[in-house]
């Protein structure tokens, strides 16, 4: 079997599969020891050894430990390592994205460390320089790494943070307790954890932070639905007073920069209900460890300096585990370490085997009996029926009118109406004669922005055919819709020209490709 890691871009810790994430861990140990033990020929059995190998570090918003720990495992492996500098790159003067990275990837580099305010990037990029590659007849494809995109995700640092909890545990993959403490809203380190501690058989996690920096419901209901027992705290303070306490301890500070002002008003407060305090080393369990992916503030650190020299301290090997976990990741990455590894990857979606328009037979019963309240029967034309069955008239009324206009009936003949069924529920129809077929094309929008109705195309008075639709496991290729988070790389916002996609999520709702956010099939479309 061929190496499976290589060539792998990591965008999202879920690109990775648990096993393979557990293949990760067990190598970076092996590796860890060879370099404590000076062990060149095991370190060597790690190294890309290839002059020619183009590693590219791209670091659009600041970094230290990410960037130079990258760097250093770059260097470890004896390949061409270079760096763009963004602030005197052509990017400032309107470059796309998609142009920049396209244009290194042709210059033999390989694999590319990215980090960005805007999220999705690197999935983004390892889409269009895939094609780039093919369409120059380039013999590979670039890689794409993650170094941290906005506040979305930080695989890399959720690799290291597993890999220092494990070391700490014997590396036991059975359980896990971790209490997350600090800006639960922002930091992409503890949205990374929701997927990323999957990596245990059983799971504990505990939010500490007050209600402004909690982790956004979605990450919470992702962590639910992986089967983590999740308990919610405002304050340490109130958490060593009422929790089962955790002996594993994750700070992040609280990112001022990613803030508005109507939180900053509340700055000092935040920062003392995430900050840790001499007066609760007591309540603390033996043998707890506190990490932090760090940078930590040198004025407000919320774990304070004090605390370096005692058994506490987990943060600095944390830190240093940084560059053993990224060698290996390199190592993958570029085929040299992966070759023994026999467990499953992660799974490609298959979208194809699903069919979400359905014809179904007509059943051309009386229409005297079944006619919905006010509507007459058509002659020639298309009647779509159960629109947003359940929701309220109002909202229905909004959301035909949206049908309509992206669906291009507005113009001509017909009419709308609400009824309201046996049950008390109310649903939308829209009605137009004239229409006499919808293309493939108009049906998957149809299926898009009208999921769960039925479509009658009726011809002579009578139902030629019925369609029901459901909702599509892929929305994508229309121009008219857009992901709604302006940090994402496929917003209008970021001016890139990236088409929106979207898949659905087990809730029924759509979640961005590229920056992960969540969206109802009604939020996806843009406003007319
Ligand atoms: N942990 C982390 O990402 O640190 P840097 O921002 O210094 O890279």
């Amino acid at each position: 079997m061929s190496n499976v890691f290589k060539g792998r871009s990591l965008c999202v810790i879920e690109d990775f599969s648990i096993e393979e994430r557990r293949y990760f861990f067990r190598k970076t140990a092996e590796l860890k020891k060879a370099i404590l033990e000076n062990d060149e020929k095991k370190m060597d059995e790690f190294r890309i050894n290839d002059p020619d190998f183009g590693i590219y570090e791209v670091f659009l918003e600041d970094s230290t430990r990410t960037k130079e720990s990258f760097r250093n495992a770059a260097n470890f492996h004896h390949a061409k390592v270079s760096e763009l500098l963004s602030s005197s790159s052509s990017i400032n003067k309107g470059e796309s994205y998609a142009d920049t990275f396209n244009m290194l990837s042709g210059y033999s580099n390989r694999i590319f460390i990215v980090r960005s305010k805007v999220e999705g990037l690197t999935k983004w990029l390892s889409e269009e320089c895939s094609e780039y590659a093919e369409r120059n007849g380039q013999p590979y494809k670039p890689a794409f790494i993650n170094a941290g995109d906005g506040k979305h995700e930080h695989p890399t640092q959720e690799l290291l943070d597993e890999f220092s909890f494990l070391e700490n545990q014997d590396m036991d993959f059975s359980h896990i307790h971790v209490a997350l403490v600090g800006d639960l809203y922002h930091g992409r380190t503890v949205h990374s954890k929701a997927d990323g501690l999957k990596i245990f058989d059983s799971v504990t996690v505990d939010l500490i932070a007050p209600q402004e920096l909690m982790m956004p419901e979605n990450y919470i209901e992702i962590m639910k639905d992986n089967g983590f027992e999740v308990n919610i705290y405002p304050s340490i303070e109130a958490y060593l007073k009422g929790g089962k306490i955790a002996k594993i301890w994750y700070f992040t500070r609280p990112q001022l920069e990613r803030m508005g002002e109507r939180i900053l008003k509340k700055e000092a407060e935040l920062r003392e209900a995430i900050t840790f305090k001499k007066e609760f080393m007591p309540l603390l369990r033996e043998g707890t460890k506190f990490y932090h992916p760090l940078p930590r503030h040198k004025e407000h650190p919320t774990i304070p300096t004090f605390l370096d020299k005692t058994s506490l301290n987990g943060w600095e090997a944390q830190a240093i585990n940084g560059m053993y976990c990224r060698m290996v990741l390199l190592s993958l990455i570029a085929g040299k370490t992966g070759d023994d590894f026999h467990g499953a990857r992660a799974e490609e979606k298959d979208y194809k085997s699903e069919e979400y328009i359905v014809e179904v037979q007509p059943e051309n019963k009386s229409r005297e009996k079944n006619i919905s309240e006010g509507v007459r029967p058509l002659r020639n034309g298309i009647v779509i029926d159960h629109i947003c069955k359940g929701d309220s008239p109002e909202e229905i009324r909004k959301h035909i009118r949206l049908i309509s206009s992206v669906l291009g009936l507005d113009d001509g003949r017909g009419g709308e109406w609400i009824s309201q069924g046996s049950d008390g529920r109310y649903k939308g129809i829209i009605f137009r004669p004239g229409i006499s077929d919808l293309s493939r094309k108009e049906l998957k929008r149809l299926a898009a922005i009208a999921p769960h109705c039925t479509l009658n195309i009726i011809r002579d008075g009578k139902v030629e055919k019925k369609f029901r639709t459901h909702m599509p496991p892929r929305i994508y290729n229309f121009e008219d819709m857009s992901c709604k988070n302006d940090a994402c790389i496929s917003s209008p916002e970021s001016k890139e020209g990236v088409p929106a996609a979207f898949y659905r999520t087990k809730e029924d709702t759509y979640a961005c490709a590229y920056c992960g956010r969540v969206h109802t099939f009604k939020e996806i479309w843009n406003k007319r």
